[in-house]
């Protein structure tokens, strides 16, 4: 199939895309990666990027000399190309640097100034547990239900902000679903939030690397108070992400983490902690991330967010008209081809009759095509989707505790990025079609604790692709002075 975009993809603009891996028959094939959901290779000017900091590279924010310098303009630079990404007023909003989400919405549901008035916050779900647990550990949380094909039940949330209107302090909700690909009406909510006097978290993992996310201003009633991302699914896998919210909530308590470069003034008696954003970014920075970041950032603006939905649309609808010819496969949420533009391309989907673990382990092994099955850290939307009922559950819940996890629910998760193409999915439907007849070569050996299936005499001779005692050079005797 021709699609519209450039060269069929966007592959020219990524690093390590024509990587071969090995397979269990021996030969090696250009790895196929459907796991973008979780995470993606990074773009050539990512990688640019950072190996031309490298020279420059020096400690940030006290150092005097010339490379501290500017390695603290250029990790400064990096905070406002998130801010600007994001649409957030750099007067009155901060963005701090973390590991990932996961460390974002921990931050901020324990420097969330909550109240013992306002100590509630509404998820849903449908959330990554990312979304979900840190709320948990903090205050009182409600979800909100789900459609029977798993969207967010709107009518449940306007039940539940009613109900907990004094209540309710945050609306926690993600930006697009990491099992469906569900866009959620995130501005609807944050006007309905901020109607009862709520503010709104936009977990926006999934959604920034595929759509673009605009806070808008805060007076209109449907801004976004907070949002966060992780650059590893952005195409800057350097171990950073970020949250942006005003600077106001951010200026006042105590750093959740404290140490050095949190704080203005210490004495043995006082401390007196820094301005946002320093008082929330204990310890030095992932400067480099920062950096891999915001050339992420630049380059897909450069490419433009609506090329990058309009390539992942066409991808997604190709896919599931490829896969509605199956009728051994069924495909989860929403599989009409024709609503491709309104989610992400991420597609789960299961084939009758054989595990989702040992799918997956066939298209890894045999085709060399990386997706990922299970329950993709959301746990009770899996289940919901699936129709588990509480006793299934239950059972399964008994055997994994049991340390079997054999009869793990779960599905197949194909998720595609700007650079994938359609060649690829014909690929995937290529093998999906081998997998329905049997034709794999394999003899597969379920391991219980795991579910995983591991074919017998597979070695992965990891060290022949990668090794890191490898690359280490030993240094030049004639170089050292004695
Ligand atoms: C919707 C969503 N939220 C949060 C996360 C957590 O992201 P991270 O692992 O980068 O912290 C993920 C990761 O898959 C996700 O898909």
């Amino acid at each position: 199939m021709q699609l519209n975009s450039p060269q069929d993809g966007y592959g020219s603009l990524f690093t390590g895309i024509n990587t071969e891996i090995p397979l269990l028959n021996g030969r090696q094939r250009k790895y196929i990666n459907f796991d973008n959901a979780a995470s993606t290779p990074p773009f050539k000017a990512v990688k640019n990027a950072v190996v031309q900091f490298m020279d420059y590279y020096s400690s940030v924010h006290r150092g005097t000399g010339y490379k501290s310098q500017l390695s603290t303009h250029a990790y400064e630079v990096s905070r406002q190309a998130v801010l600007r990404f994001v649409s957030a007023d750099p007067n009155t909003h901060t963005c701090i640097f973390g590991k990932n989400t996961t460390e974002a919405i921990n931050k901020l549901a324990r420097r969330y100034p909550f109240t013992e008035q306002r100590n509630l916050v509404i998820t849903s779900g449908m959330e990554h547990h990312s979304n979900d647990l840190p709320w948990r550990a903090a205050v009182d949380v409600v979800h909100v239900k789900l459609t029977e094909d798993g969207r967010l039940d709107i009518n449940n949330f306007d039940e539940l902000l009613q109900h907990y209107s004094d209540r309710v302090a945050l609306v926690a909700i993600t930006g697009a679903s990491n099992v469906t690909g569900f866009i959620n009406p995130y501005y609807e909510l944050a006007e309905k939030a901020h109607h009862v006097g709520a503010k709104i978290v936009v977990d926006c993992a999934q959604l920034a690397p595929h759509r673009k996310v605009d806070m808008l201003p805060a007076d209109d009633p449907a801004h976004l108070d907070f949002i966060t991302i992780s650059a590893h699914k952005l195409y800057a896998p350097f171990g950073i992400g970020a949250l942006v919210g005003p600077q106001e909530i951010f200026a006042s308590g105590d750093p959740d983490l404290t140490g050095g470069g949190t704080v203005e003034i210490v004495t043995l008696d006082e401390v007196i902690w820094a301005s946002p954003p320093d008082r929330d970014e204990a310890g030095s920075p992932n400067t480099i991330g920062a950096i891999a970041l915001a050339a992420a950032i630049y380059q897909l603006e450069a490419v433009g967010i609506q090329a990058v939905a309009d390539h992942e649309a066409q991808l997604t609808s190709f896919a599931l008209e490829q896969l509605a010819m199956f009728p051994e496969i069924s495909v989860i949420g929403d599989f009409d081809p024709d609503r491709s533009a309104e989610r992400l391309g991420v597609i789960p989907f299961n084939l009758q009759g054989i595990s989702h673990f040992l799918v997956a382990a066939i298209l890894g092994h045999e085709f060399g095509i990386g997706v990922r099955s299970g329950c993709f850290c959301a746990h009770p939307y899996v289940l919901h989707l699936l129709k588990v009922d509480k006793e299934n559950e239950l059972e399964v819940r008994n055997q994994m505790m049991g340390g079997d996890r054999s009869n793990m629910p779960g599905m197949v998760r194909a998720s595609f990025g700007l650079y994938n193409s359609s060649d690829e999915i014909e690929a995937l439907i290529e093998a999906l079609r081998a997998i329905l007849l049997g034709n794999y070569q394999g003899n597969y050996v379920q391991e219980r604790a795991s579910g995983e299936f591991i074919p017998q005499g597979w070695n992965p001779e990891f060290d022949r692709f990668f090794s890191i005692p490898n690359l280490i050079e030993l240094p030049n005797q004639t170089n050292i002075k004695s």
